[in-house]
């Protein structure tokens, strides 16, 4: 039941210390990256990976993705209801892996079918185990982060980034001219941190006092750059679903080729940052401020975006990759709260169902 939680999301983004800590164990020992079913060396033969995902998860496969690019492998990150119409040449060297929660998503099993018709080899990343998506994959990874009953997804979003950049790790070292993270030793150490900096972000969040604070507005922006990117698309879609106010996420950089437009006193925008690469949502930002929009900042203190912005949303510092992690659950709690107070349906919300069976 949700116990103490007035909703299943608010008990699932609570989770999150909890569920990660399943997600992290055993996985991340001594500097080094082990999946329980995944021997070193299985992906050696890879020379290319395609993520596949919808909605939530896709926005996990891009952070996953663009960690994978930037470890020097090939990578591209498709939607996967569009799989046919932006696919680049497929062969035996391809590995497409399906990122779905549910492990029942038609048009990502659809994607997958396609890819492997084409020679591809399949892995999954799933919440279910015994899930189509695990069953029909020629291998799966689970997120195990625990049943997730809100209609909204949340924890698994975190256990999914968190997989993927794990599993970016392996895939680095296995391949040829991969190259994994410099600073991997950090980076695991740091990732180990994760579930109590997250109880941290949950003990102190002010993000109830500023969702009452911009309830009326009329559209909610979301920005970021690189990991940012993803994420502020991720706040984006969860405000969406569960408040049914306008909400849309940005690429920093793209706010001035057009939806600048739109942009007034009565658009509050978030902007995500990290702490590593985020002069341009600094001055993104800073522009669209100077058109009336009120900033929030969601991020580590020690920055300078932060004092620029009007409010802040403050995340503990940690390594610059899970840093997003962290403004994302700001923004569950964003979102969340944003919709009680406006009394919607939180875990049921209109339209919508928990796993998309139908292309
Ligand atoms: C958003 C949400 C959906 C799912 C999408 C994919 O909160 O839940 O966007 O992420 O339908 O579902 P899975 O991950 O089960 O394939």
């Amino acid at each position: 039941g949700k116990g103490e939680f007035d909703h299943y999301m608010l008990k699932e983004i609570y989770n999150q210390p909890s569920s990660l800590s399943n997600t992290i164990e055993g996985r991340a020992n001594d500097g080094e990256v082990t999946f329980e079913n995944l021997t070193e060396g299985t992906f050696s033969d890879v020379d290319a990976v395609q993520f596949v995902a919808c909605g939530t998860s896709y926005h996990a496969a891009m952070y996953g993705g663009q960690l994978l690019r930037s470890a020097g492998v090939r990578t591209e990150v498709l939607r996967a209801s569009e799989y046919e119409s932006t696919t680049g040449p497929v062969d035996e060297n391809t590995l497409v892996v399906a990122v779905t929660q549910s492990g029942e998503t038609a048009d990502t099993l659809e994607a997958v079918r396609e890819a492997t018709s084409r020679g591809a080899r399949s892995l999954a990343v799933t919440n279910v185990v015994g899930s189509t998506a695990a069953r029909t994959a020629d291998d799966a990874v689970y997120i195990r982060a625990g049943p997730e009953v809100g209609v909204a997804a949340t924890k698994t979003y975190s256990s999914q980034a968190v997989t993927l950049a794990l599993l970016t790790q392996q895939i680095a070292s296995d391949v040829p001219g991969g190259e994994p993270a410099a600073d991997k030793a950090k980076l695991l150490e740091s990732l180990r941190d994760l579930p109590e900096h997250v109880e941290e972000v949950l003990e102190s969040s002010q993000a109830e006092a500023i969702a009452r604070e911009r309830l009326d507005s009329q559209s909610y922006f979301f920005i970021g750059h690189g990991l940012g990117h993803s994420v502020a698309l991720e706040g984006a879609l969860k405000f969406k679903e569960i408040t049914y106010e306008h909400a849309e996420g940005f690429a920093s950089g793209q706010l001035k080729h057009g939806p600048l437009a739109l942009v007034t006193d009565e658009t509050p925008i978030f902007a995500v940052y990290s702490g590593r690469g985020d002069e341009k949502t600094k001055t993104n930002a800073i522009e669209a401020r100077s058109r009336g929009a009120p900033i929030v900042a969601v991020g580590p203190d020690d920055h300078s975006l932060a004092d620029a912005a009007d409010t802040h949303l403050s995340v503990p510092d940690t390594h610059p990759v899970w840093a997003g992690l962290l403004a994302n659950v700001q923004l569950q709690l964003v979102s969340y709260h944003a919709a009680k107070l406006l009394e919607r349906p939180i875990d049921k919300p209109r339209n919508l169902a928990k796993s998309v069976t139908v292309e």
